[in-house]
This record gives C-alpha cells, sequence and structure tokens, in this order.
C-alpha cells in the first residue's frame, strides 16, 4: 500500500516539475511514506529526518512525511518535517508547499487542476500513478479498517474503510492489460469487505473479482491478478469460487491467521475460530488444488504463553504454509492491547519467530521439493542479485524461482522453467527445452 501510496505522489511531485533522483544526498525534496505497523519502522522514520534536518544546515532542503502516522507520532513529526499530510491530502500537496515558500519556482499549473473533486476521503485514486515496473502494478481497491484488531495501528491511522469505485478500479486495470502489464495486486487493508460500506450500491469483493476476471479473458493476454490482504473473517466461498472461474485470477492466497490459539484469537478481536479458519483452508484446497497459501503470525503478543505459541506451531503444521511472515508483537499507542502488558521480553519473542520459521521452512521444504523435475510458469522480475547470469522470477503461487544462465532480455516475460532444485524458501530452474 505505502509502494502504491508513493506512485501517486511521485506523480504529483513531477507534475510540480521536480525531477527524481535515485542519489538521497542530491535531493532538494525528499520524503518517507511511513508505516505504523510496527515501531521498527517508525524508528527508521526518525532516524531519516534527524539525519535530514542535520544536512539542512549545508544546504535548502524541504522534507514532508505522509503514508500511516499514529496521532501521537503524528505531533512529533509536525515539528521534524516541513510538511506532514495525508493520502488524502494528496492533491492540497502543491498548494503547501507553495504556501511554505519552499518551492515557489516551480509551477502552480498542475495537472490535478482537472479531477473533479467528488469525494475528499478517496478523490485522491483519481492521480494518475507513476507506477515503479512496466509489468508489475499494485491497484488499490479499498483503504482503512472497520475490524480494530486489538493490536492494530491501521484502523488509527488509515481511518475507517472506504471502497473505490468499482469503475475507476476496473478503468485502471483493463489500462494496465491494454499497456501488457503481467502481474496486477488488488491492494486494501481488508479487501473482502470491499463495497460493503457502500450499502448495496457496489459490487461485492467476489463480483469485483469476476469483473477482473472478464476483463482479463477478453484481452486475450496473459496475466495474474492477486489480491492482499483478505480477513478470514469475510472469506466466503464465492470469492474462492471465483478465483476458480478465471485463468486470470491467480492461485495464490495471503490469508494472515495471526494466531493458531482461539483464546489468543479472541483477545486479538479476530472473530473467527480455528476452525473457521481452516474450512477456508479445505475451500481452497478444493477449489484451488494448485493454490499457494500464505499467512501473517504474530508472536509474542500481550500475555501469549509458551502453549499458545504451540498451537501456531501445530496449525502451520497441519495448514503447511508456502510462506509465512511472522513478526514479533509491537504495541501500537491507541490499539486496545497497548493498555496491556507487554510482557513478554523480546529475547522470547525472537526464540518464538525462530521456532515458527523452523516449522515453515520444514513445510515449505517438503512442498519445494516435490516441484523438482517439473515445468512452472514463471514471471521474470529482475536479474538476480547475487548470481551472476541469472534471473530471478516467481511461479503464479509467487515462490521465487532462480533461472539459471538465462538473459536480462527475459525481464518482465513469462517462462516455462524446469525446477532443478529447491530449498526451503526458494527454487532454482533452467528455461524449459534450453
Ligand atoms: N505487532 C506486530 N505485528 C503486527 N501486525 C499488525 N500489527 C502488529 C503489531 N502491533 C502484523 C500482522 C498483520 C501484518 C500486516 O502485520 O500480522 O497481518
Ligand atoms: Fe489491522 Fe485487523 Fe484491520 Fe488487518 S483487519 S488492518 S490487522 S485492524
Amino acid at each position: 500500500m505505502n509502494q502504491s501510496d508513493s506512485e501517486r505522489i511521485r506523480s504529483v511531485i513531477e507534475g510540480m516539475g521536480f525531477e527524481m533522483t535515485e542519489i538521497e544526498e542530491d535531493a532538494s525534496l525528499i520524503g518517507v511514506v511511513a508505516c505504523s505497523v510496527r515501531q521498527k519502522a517508525i524508528d527508521k522514520v526518525y532516524s531519516k529526518i534527524q539525519k535530514w534536518n542535520q544536512w539542512k544546515n549545508e544546504k535548502p532542503l524541504i522534507t514532508f512525511v505522509s503514508g500511516c502516522i499514529l496521532p501521537a507520532d503524528e505531533v512529533k513529526f509536525i515539528k521534524l518535517f516541513d510538511l506532514v499530510f495525508r493520502m488524502n491530502e494528496l492533491l492540497e500537496l502543491p498548494d503547501m508547499l507553495h504556501q511554505s515558500g519552499v518551492a515557489s519556482e516551480f509551477s502552480t499549473r498542475h495537472p490535478l487542476n482537472d479531477i473533479e473533486r467528488e469525494d475528499e476521503r478517496t478523490d485522491f485514486w483519481q492521480v494518475e500513478p507513476t507506477y515503479s515496473s512496466d509489468f508489475e502494478a499494485f491497484v488499490p481497491i479499498q483503504n482503512g479498517c472497520d475490524k480494530f484488531c486489538s493490536y492494530c495501528a491501521v484502523p488509527f491511522t488509515r481511518g475507517r474503510e472506504v471502497s473505490r469505485a468499482s469503475a475507476d478500479i476496473l478503468a485502471e486495470v483493463e489500462r494496465l492489460i491494454e499497456n501488457d502489464v503481467k502481474a496486477i495486486t488488488l491492494l486494501g487493508q481488508n479487501v473482502n469487505s470491499y463495497g460493503l460500506d457502500k450499502k448495496g450500491e457496489e459490487l461485492s469483493f467476489a463480483a469485483l473479482l469476476r469483473a477482473v476476471g472478464e476483463i482479463g479473458s477478453k484481452s486475450g493476454k496473459e496475466l495474474w491478478v492477486y489480491f492482499t490482504s483478505p480477513h478470514p473473517r469475510d472469506m466466503t466461498r464465492d470469492v474462492i469460487e471465483a478465483i476458480a472461474d478465471y485463468k486470470c485470477l491467480a492461485k495464490q492466497i495471503h490469508l494472515p491467521v495471526q494466531s493458531g490459539d482461539e483464546k489468543l484469537l479472541r483477545r486479538m478481536n479476530r472473530n473467527y475460530s480455528i476452525e473457521d479458519y481452516l474450512k477456508i483452508v479445505d475451500d481452497i484446497r478444493e477449489l484451488l488444488p494448485t493454490a499457494t497459501i500464505f499467512t501473517d503470525i504474530i508472536v509474542g503478543f500481550s500475555g501469549e504463553t509458551d502453549e499458545q505459541l504451540e498451537r501456531s506451531a501445530e496449525l502451520m503444521e497441519q495448514v503447511k504454509f508456502n510462506m509465512a511472515y511472522v513478526a514479533k508483537y509491537s504495541p501500537r499507542a491507541g490499539a486496545r492491547a497497548s493498555r496491556w502488558e507487554d510482557d513478554i521480553t523480546p529475547q522470547q519473542k525472537s526464540e518464538r519467530l525462530a521456532k515458527l520459521s523452523e516449522v515453515l521452512k520444514r513445510t515449505s521444504l517438503a512442498h519445494n521439493e516435490a516441484m523438482v523435475g517439473k515445468t512452472f510458469r514463471v514471471l521474470v522480475e529482475r536479474a538476480d542479485k547475487r548470481m551472476e547470469g541469472a534471473l530471478a522470477s516467481r511461479t503464479e503461487g509467487k515462490l521465487p524461482v532462480r533461472v539459471l544462465d538465462a538473459s536480462n532480455d527475459l525481464v518482465g516475460t513469462f517462462q516455462d522453467v524446469e525446477i532443478t532444485s529447491a530449498s526451503a524458501l526458494s527454487l532454482a530452474g533452467k528455461l524449459a527445452g534450453a
């Protein structure tokens, strides 16, 4: 979501006449799109601004911060940054820069002036993003969250759930497909409650997926469409059926579970049981037999016992996730759980994280080893960072595959790759027929 926000911020800034630089020291306008999900990411924002404010002794520099910011940090950021703005204030950014006097040499005439203002919460989506890749794109479909999981900052940073108009989403998807984009990810904090805020006047999430599926099939082009992240509570069977019905809807599901323990799930305010979660997994296995399943898990949540951690490990054994993003619990000001004691020590959190990573590696290795000798379609993403002459790619299920002895010309294309070796979290192979 932050990358997607950045792509729109970039369009607005470039629309004023600024030019992008890859070199941080060269910038005259610099900013950060913050993430408040865990304290670690916010600590990085504080260290960046300290550095930038020192640079100001030597040269003129304008600093800004946007993205997900908790109210307590916002108060401090206002004193540290020249500009603090919310994403829904993006259309005002050129005026803010002018008013602060720091960008007076840049144009006030701006493509933004042509945007019709309809809903101040969502008009920023009308800004055409400067996509960071020409073959992979993020498309926001919803912003904010009404779920109030007890550990989570999002309802306090991004506010209530708002769905983007399906006509706009579908128009953006259509344009991307026309431009030969190969992978599209529909984004939201809680994608499968898409449309519910519009009280029957908007498509359901399953219907939106079908509409995207139709556009994809009609185009006749090869395409993988993903979405992230759904909430188990709203993960109805019709969503999985929609994915099954369209070739272009990618067979990969990211379904955050957060914990394998019922009592902890209740304290997290997740509102589903392990049985509910496993039923969705069964539906996925039945209707999408080739799908990979990813998840998010928190370790060291307030009051988590060793037995409760054990239940997360057991659930992982049972589901055999292909990927699990395991995070150490980080108290967030304003979220309900921040009033409870953060009683699991950093060392215990690290040990618990290592324990779950062990389980993940074991189950995903077994899955990946069974792929050896078979051929899989991959999308080539870039040159491999660590191996000369190799490419980094992903399967439809988003498993990373290193393609050996292949030319950089293949970046951004689909290829058939015969898998020759497997490790816990990645695979390697050669171009089929090579
Ligand atoms: N501490 C640790 N992890 C968190 N997440 C969300 N809030 C917290 C927190 N306070 C994790 C959840 C979520 C992912 C995006 O980040 O697992 O699914
Ligand atoms: Fe946070 Fe829960 Fe909403 Fe996800 S569903 S964004 S974890 S409050």
